[in-house]
């Protein structure tokens, strides 16, 4: 999955390498630009501003973790998969989730950030994750969910970003998207299923959408009026499509999904205006969002002692994968020599 909003507030992730001195900084700033006006792909090894660096590792790394926590609420239901080819399904589907924090986190590390930095970050609570993986996954029911609408609105969010300024992420996120589209209709095969199942099977499916479709709705952030990076990141050719655009984009592609089931979107105020050419939308619970962003919804402590202690039980295997690389080098070397 995921990414949200990722522009929320963050202290600084990484050390600031290169900028602006002299003349011939300059120069190199003006190239910069113009490298981005002509739309070309700014690569690691080309000058960039410390500013658009940031941004780069803040986002990404932000990104890459997002994928990682998101392992977790579905991790829960793996030994509870009701049958045989669900629980491989979902199995694929949460290996994919770690690949993408792989690649993720690789692209990152292209900007001079180290992986031991951002991961650090993450655990001390100082780096942001998407919000919605601090709810809750009480039923199977829930695995479709997430599926259809946590994985959709991460569609919604990543197509652009396949357009990024920024090389390495946006080819990190031609793979990542191919793989989200079967994270997609894996979660809406699920809700297919119990939709045309016993009517219990079908409450279970619309009680799964009454709890996911507003946090969902708030992944894309912040309206733009309140949004405090949009306009420096749309500028630079990290962000394509604002927040609200990207939410509207989501909201009218998924009502006629929830149609097709048989579901009830839970928003009284949603309307097709003709006019527009668009769903119109309930208020958004903004006072929600915020809270759970700062560290008080309902999975916060938990995700982030899960991660940690994950981290921590896997010291062995780093450290044997470390020695084992290193007595390889050795070999090397020797028949080298
Ligand atoms: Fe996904
Ligand atoms: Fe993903």
């Amino acid at each position: 999955m995921y990414t949200q909003s990722m522009d929320l507030p963050q202290g600084p992730a990484a050390e600031p390498r290169g900028g602006p001195r002299d003349a011939t900084d300059l120069e190199a700033d003006a190239r910069f630009e113009a490298r981005i006006a002509a739309d070309r792909k700014v690569e690691a090894q080309d000058w960039m501003p410390d500013a658009y660096r940031r941004t780069l590792v803040r986002q990404i790394s932000q990104h890459a973790h997002s994928e990682v926590v998101g392992m977790l609420p579905e991790g829960n239901w793996v030994t509870r998969a009701p049958s045989l080819k669900r629980k491989a399904i979902l199995l694929a589907k949460i290996q994919d989730e770690g690949g993408h924090g792989l690649y993720l986190y690789s692209a990152a590390e292209t900007l001079g950030t180290s992986r031991d930095q951002m991961v650090g970050a993450l655990h001390s609570g100082k780096a942001k994750y998407s919000s919605i993986f601090n709810y809750p996954t009480l039923t199977w029911a829930d695995m479709g969910a997430v599926g259809w609408l946590v994985d959709g609105a991460a569609i919604m969010n990543q197509i652009p970003l396949c357009r990024c300024s920024y090389g390495p992420y946006a080819r990190a996120m031609i793979r990542i998207c191919k793989e989200e589209s079967f994270h997609q209709r894996q979660g809406f095969d699920i809700m297919l299923s119990l939709a045309r199942g016993t009517p219990a099977q079908k409450a279970m499916a619309q009680d799964a959408l009454n709890r996911w479709w507003w946090p969902v709705v708030m992944m894309f952030g912040p309206s733009d009026a309140e949004s405090i990076h949009s306009a420096q990141t749309m500028k630079w050719g990290i962000k394509r499509i604002s927040n609200d655009d990207l939410r509207q984009k989501f909201i009218d592609a998924t009502v006629p999904q929830a149609e097709l089931l048989g579901l009830t979107i839970p928003d009284p105020d949603l309307k097709w205006n003709a006019e527009r050419g668009h769903y119109e939308h309930g208020t958004i619970d903004w006072t929600e969002f915020w809270n759970v962003v700062n560290g008080n919804g309902p999975c916060n402590r938990e995700r982030l002692a899960a991660r940690v202690r994950a981290h921590e039980k896997g010291t062995w295997v780093r450290e044997a994968a470390m020695a084992h690389a290193a007595k390889e080098r050795a070999r090397a070397e020797r028949v080298a020599a």
